[in-house]
C-alpha cells in the first residue's frame, strides 16, 4: 500500500506540472487565463497564434502522463500503472500549484493511452483527429476521442483498464461542461479562430 501511495503522488507530481502556463510565460505569449477559454491547454494556447507553442503543450501534457504510465510500468506492477494514470490526469486538472484549477485532461488522456496501450491511444487520437476535422471544434474532438475510448479499449483488448477508461472518460465530459454549454448553445470557437 506505501509503494502504491508513492506511485499516486509520483504520477499526480508530475501530472501537475502546468506545460501550457509555464511556456506561454517562457515565450512571452501572455497570461493563459485572459485568452480564450482561460484553459491551460494546447487549444487555448494555440489561441495565442503561436503553433510552436502550442505543438509544444501538447507534447509535454501528452508526454507527462506517457512518462508516469512508463515509470510505473518500469518499476511496479500493473495495479501502479493505473493509479500512476489516473494519478497524473487528476494532477494535470486539479494541480495545487494553481490552486487546483487546471487543465480539462485531454492531452494526458491522449498520453496514458498511447504509453498504456498504444492501439487504443492511436485510435483515440484517430477519434480526436476526426471529429475536430468535421466540426473544426477542438471540444468537439476531446468529446468524441473520449465517448469512444471505453469501446476502443474493450475491442482492442485492454478490458483490464475499462474502468479506468469510464473514470477518465466522466473526468472529461465535466471538465468540459462549459465548453458543452457553448457546444448547445453554438458560440463554442474553431479551431483557428482566436478568442
Ligand atoms: O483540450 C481542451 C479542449 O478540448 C478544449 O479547450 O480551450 O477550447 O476549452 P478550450
Amino acid at each position: 500500500a506505501f509503494e502504491l501511495i508513492l506511485w499516486g503522488l509520483l504520477g499526480y507530481g508530475l501530472g501537475s506540472i502546468p506545460f501550457g502556463m509555464i511556456l506561454a510565460r517562457l515565450m512571452g505569449l501572455g497570461n493563459l487565463r485572459a485568452i480564450g477559454s482561460g484553459n491551460i491547454g494546447a487549444t487555448n494556447v494555440l489561441r495565442t497564434g503561436n503553433k510552436l507553442a502550442a505543438a509544444l503543450t501538447l507534447l509535454l501534457d501528452g508526454g507527462k502522463g506517457a512518462v508516469a504510465v512508463l515509470l510505473a510500468r518500469g518499476f511496479a506492477g500493473e495495479d501502479a500503472v493505473q493509479l500512476a494514470a489516473l494519478a497524473a490526469f487528476l494532477g494535470h486538472c486539479y494541480p495545487v500549484w494553481l490552486g487546483f484549477r487546471g487543465g480539462k485532461g485531454v492531452a494526458t488522456f491522449l498520453g496514458i493511452w498511447l504509453a498504456l496501450a498504444w492501439p487504443v491511444g492511436v485510435a483515440c487520437c484517430a477519434t480526436w483527429l476526426a471529429a475536430a476535422a468535421v466540426s473544426r471544434i477542438s471540444s468537439m474532438g476531446a468529446l468524441a476521442a473520449a465517448a469512444f475510448s471505453s469501446i476502443w479499449a474493450v475491442m482492442l483488448g485492454h478490458g483490464t483498464a475499462l474502468a479506468l477508461s469510464i473514470v477518465l472518460t466522466l473526468l472529461i465530459f465535466w471538465r468540459h461542461r462549459e465548453n458543452i454549454a457553448r457546444i448547445r448553445a453554438g458560440t463554442e470557437s474553431r479551431i483557428g479562430q482566436k478568442g
